[in-house]
């Protein structure tokens, strides 16, 4: 392991006013994404889309890296350019999804535990070849009636200690991501307390495991009331409680918290980054890696048509655009009126 190296990419990956681009949807989950503009999830539909995501005229200015689907990395461009490389080539870095899914805890209803860890060396190892730099493991911890348990946030805080552990060895900076879900009528503090729970315990795994956080990255969930709430926190709520929530737990030594949006609107999610920047003076980079947030609004404008193409690109760079804005603390509503 090169730790000079690790922490040159995590730095890189949150570059002032940049950003992840999370496309790493697992085919069940690509084909739902699709279902919503009636397009079939056949691997040319898969391809083309994203393609056009990493076409995007001028996007490297706000997307630092992107996170692929096994599927994807070994995808080509219509002009035969394997993918990985064309965004090595246009100054984005290339990094993969490594987990093989959430599945039920057994033993443990209504909770999940992420696998993948068996063969995982073999497979980053494979996946450096083919380009990447960085990695992603994503945990599930649910809110509700007695969950989460103890248990739950150990077994999945240790089996994420185990791949970043395995990611560093391969030198990859592994993406840690615990997320605590939205779902359900909890209110903003519980989520504080689960949030604070869960990333005390990952980060007592990541020293346990000799992880170097210098060369890692954290993708939480911001601190939010869960969907069903009926009193919802504020822009300004949900961002103090966030911040007070990861400057209690993340060490400073971690370069970089990259949040995912969860299924906040687009407009929240940078809103709420933006809200956290601006209060300042933060240990640690507060940068984007979202999914939904950043692509919800180019799927509804491409509907899968080559006609749509040119518009869905420029959907995608303003949505990224305001999120660059947003690493600064200066993103505005206004923004959104002046999209192209
Ligand atoms: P969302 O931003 O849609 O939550 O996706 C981010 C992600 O990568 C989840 O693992």
């Amino acid at each position: 392991m090169d730790l000079k190296e690790l922490e040159s990419v995590a730095r890189s990956l949150v570059a002032q006013g940049k950003g992840i681009l999370a496309a790493d949807e697992s085919s069940p989950t690509i084909e739902k994404r699709f279902r919503g503009i009636d397009l079939p999830s056949t691997e040319e539909n898969r391809r083309a889309y994203r393609e056009l995501l990493f076409t995007t005229p001028g996007i490297s200015e706000f997307i630092s890296g992107v996170i692929l689907f096994d599927e994807t990395i070994r995808q080509k461009a219509r002009d035969g350019t394997p993918l990985p490389a064309l965004l090595s080539r246009a100054g984005i870095i290339p990094g993969i999804k490594v987990d093989t899914g959430a599945k039920p805890l057994a033993g443990f209803p209504g909770e999940k535990i992420t696998e993948g860890l068996s063969g995982l060396r073999e497979r980053l190892s494979g996946y450096r070849e083919l380009g990447a730099r960085f990695a992603k493991w994503r945990a599930v911890i649910a809110i509700g009636d007695g969950i989460p348990t103890p248990f739950c946030l150990k077994a999945n805080a240790h089996a994420l200690a185990r791949y970043a552990a395995l990611c560093q060895e391969a030198g990859l900076v592994p993406i840690v991501e615990p997320e605590v879900l939205m779902d359900g009528p909890h209110t903003v503090e519980r989520c504080e307390e689960v949030t604070t729970a869960a990333l005390s315990l990952v980060f007592s795994g990541l020293l346990e495991h000799r992880v170097a956080l210098e060369g890692t990255l954290l993708k939480p969930n911001m601190v939010l009331s869960g969907k069903e709430c009926p009193v919802q926190a504020g822009v300004g709520a949900v961002a103090e409680a966030t911040v007070r929530t990861l400057r209690r737990v993340v060490p400073s030594a971690v370069p970089g918290i990259v949040f995912l949006s969860g299924g906040q609107t687009p407009e929240q999610a940078t809103g709420h980054l933006s809200a956290m920047n601006a209060l300042g003076g933060h240990p640690w980079e507060l940068s984007f890696s979202y999914g939904r947030a950043l692509q919800d609004p180019v799927l509804k404008a491409w509907k899968g048509s080559p006609a749509n193409a040119a518009a869905a690109q420029r959907v995608f760079y303003h949505r990224s655009k305001c999120n660059g804005a947003a690493r600064f603390g200066r993103y505005t509503k206004e923004m959104e009126a002046t999209a192209a």
